[in-house]
């Protein structure tokens, strides 16, 4: 299997290309792996020429699309170069994958949903997003046929670019006053070391459709940062709750205060779901440290 990954730079494309090197590397593993990673710097998505020819050159079995521009709060004010990269931008590679025969694996958002359901999202929900990010990203998916698979990942860490958990570390090592984190909104940690596994065998498989893809177990921001401070030998009582509406200065971006994935497509098609996020969690604060 040729594997091209887009976005191999960011946090998620970074692992999933050494994943995926390593796998190549294990002359055990079954399967031969090729793996073609390309940055922003190699491709710019929103460039469709470039983005055919580099396709039509390398010829994937499988493309992996992890590029997007995810700065959530600078989306509402770039809405433009939001759709352009998320939405177009995953067009491009849809058509490029289309004319060669390759798989399509595009990472999408819990942000595609509203939030207000009091239930976790199947991925059978309509999507309503209140983003300029959610609806560019959910732009993405509406360019692919229901043969390319979605994975709708959410609160992702790993040990590369920039998540909650190195936040965390940062400003522990920084301060020792409080930390005020909300604690309703509601959502489950996807930690990249288990998301890469996952996102090789759903692209292996060539199963289409949309797929919730993150860790077991619900959450709030305030105990997720709770649990972060505590591994790292730190006291989780410096973390304070707080609500959506006393944070200062507001968001732009609105998150969805329900954003809790169900993930009953991975069960339907006999994938092994994701660990609860506690162990994985504690492992990247020690792998961080
Ligand atoms: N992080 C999360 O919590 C989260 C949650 C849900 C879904 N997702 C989705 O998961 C995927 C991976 O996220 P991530 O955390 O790995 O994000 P990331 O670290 O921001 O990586 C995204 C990469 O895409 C690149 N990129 C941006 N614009 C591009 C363009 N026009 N052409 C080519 N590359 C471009 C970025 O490069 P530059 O930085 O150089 O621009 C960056 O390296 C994305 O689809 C994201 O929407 C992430």
């Amino acid at each position: 299997m040729k594997v091209l990954v887009t976005g191999a730079s960011g946090q998620v494309g970074t692992e999933l290309v050494a994943e995926l090197e390593r796998r190549r590397d294990r002359v055990s593993s079954g399967m031969a792996i090729e793996v073609v990673g390309v940055s922003h710097a190699d491709l710019d998505i929103t460039a469709q020429d470039e983005v055919i020819q580099l396709v039509r050159t390398v010829v994937p079995d499988a493309i992996i699309h992890c590029a997007a521009f995810t700065a959530v709060d600078a989306c509402e004010s770039e809405a433009e170069k939001a759709f352009e990269v998320n939405g177009r931008g995953t067009g491009y590679l849809a058509e490029a994958a289309d004319e060669v025969g390759a798989h399509l694996c595009y990472l999408s958002t819990d942000y595609v949903f509203d939030g207000t359901l009091d239930r976790p999202y199947r991925e059978t929900d309509p999507p309503n997003p209140m983003s300029v990010y959610g609806r560019s990203k959910l732009a993405g998916e509406q360019t692919l046929d229901p043969s390319s698979t979605i994975a709708r990942i959410s609160w992702v860490c790993g040990r590369y670019g920039n998540n909650m958990v190195k936040t965390i570390l940062r400003i522990i090592d920084q301060s020792d006053g409080p930390l005020r984190f909300v604690d309703d909104q509601h959502g489950c940690p996807t930690i990249v070391s288990d998301l890469v596994p996952m996102l090789i065998d759903l692209t292996a498989s060539r199963q289409g459709g949309i797929f919730h893809v993150t860790n077991q177990g619900p959450t709030t921001w305030y105990e997720f940062v709770r649990a972060i401070v505590e591994y790292a030998g730190g006291d989780p009582t410096r973390v304070e709750p707080i609500a959506t509406k006393d944070l200062v200065p507001p968001r732009p971006a609105p998150r969805p205060m329900n954003s809790v994935l169900d993930h009953q497509a991975l069960v339907a098609h006999g994938f092994t779901l994701l660990p609860d996020w506690h162990e994985p969690t504690q492992a990247l604060v020690r792998a961080l440290r």
